[in-house]
């Protein structure tokens, strides 16, 4: 299995902070934000991963990470997004570099506190399909939304304005190599973008869509300066508490 961070976007978000540099390139405590993504990858058993960027300071990945050896890395490939045309576009850049492998695609901005080897390795067995990790969150509408029917994810909506749970979909995603053709058909958004909801749904749809209630707490570390504050501290407590 292949793992793929997507660090490209705009991160508007965090402007002024992302004026002259990436997003993922800032600190998160003692890290610069990337690092957390990749280390959750390589505990899980991965040890090829391509990072996606793009903007201004894509040289600045190859200078931070090089060959991905101090992550224990066999092999860290790199690709460029040309714009911010979506997570969904971000991932289809990747197709060559998966070989027709399955693939977890983690979100550069997005951190955890546990570990995915467990979910890794079921799907490594999982014949086919998807599978998605969920968190119970206070603030739902800012996220992708599933609705659960009966136990089953019966559709994902992108940032609703009225929740049908109070789940948030993180932003680790686990694809056969069917993604890359569902993928070509999308259509952008009203924002303009390819959305990985709309790829979540065409699984959903065709019943091969899976998931798993994250344990331990999930930061979005971009999606605001207090959600970057609030991942500072999430990581500065779990140091703390492992030097006890
Ligand atoms: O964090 C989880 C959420 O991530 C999900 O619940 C949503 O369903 C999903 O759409 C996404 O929402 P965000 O609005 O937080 O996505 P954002 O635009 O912040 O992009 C997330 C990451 O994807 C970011 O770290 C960089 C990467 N990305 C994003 C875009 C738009 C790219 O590599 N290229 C892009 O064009």
């Amino acid at each position: 299995m292949k793992g793929i961070v997507l660090a490209g976007g705009t991160g508007s978000r965090l402007f002024p902070l992302t004026k002259i540099t990436n997003k993922h390139l800032l600190p998160v405590y003692d890290k610069p934000m990337i690092y957390y993504p990749i280390e959750t990858l390589v505990d899980a058993g991965i040890q090829d991963i391509m990072i996606v960027t793009g903007g201004e300071s894509a040289g600045d990945f190859l200078r931070l990470l090089g060959n991905g050896r101090e992550f224990g890395l066999k092999g860290l490939s790199y690709t460029y997004q040309e714009k911010a045309g979506g997570i969904a576009e971000a991932l289809g850049l990747a197709e060559h570099f998966a070989e027709e492998d399955k693939v977890v695609v983690f979100l550069g901005d997005n951190i955890i506190e546990g570990s995915i080897r467990k979910a890794v390795e079921d799907f490594k067995v999982q014949k086919e399909g998807a599978k998605i990790f969920l968190k119970e969150v206070p603030n739902p509408e800012e996220y992708g939304v599933p609705e659960i029917v009966g136990g089953r994810i019966v559709r994902i909506e992108e940032k609703p304005p009225h929740p049908k749970s109070r789940y948030a979909v993180i932003g680790i995603y686990m694809y056969d190599s069917q993604v890359f053709d569902i993928i070509k058909t999308l259509k952008p958004s009203a924002r303009g973008e390819l959305e990985i909801t709309d790829v979540n749904n065409v699984y959903i749809d065709s019943g091969q869509m899976r998931y798993e209630v994250l344990d331990g707490w999930w930061a979005d570390a971009g999606e605001s300066i207090d959600a970057l504050l609030r991942a500072n501290n999430l990581i500065a407590g779990k140091k703390r508490g492992s030097s006890l």
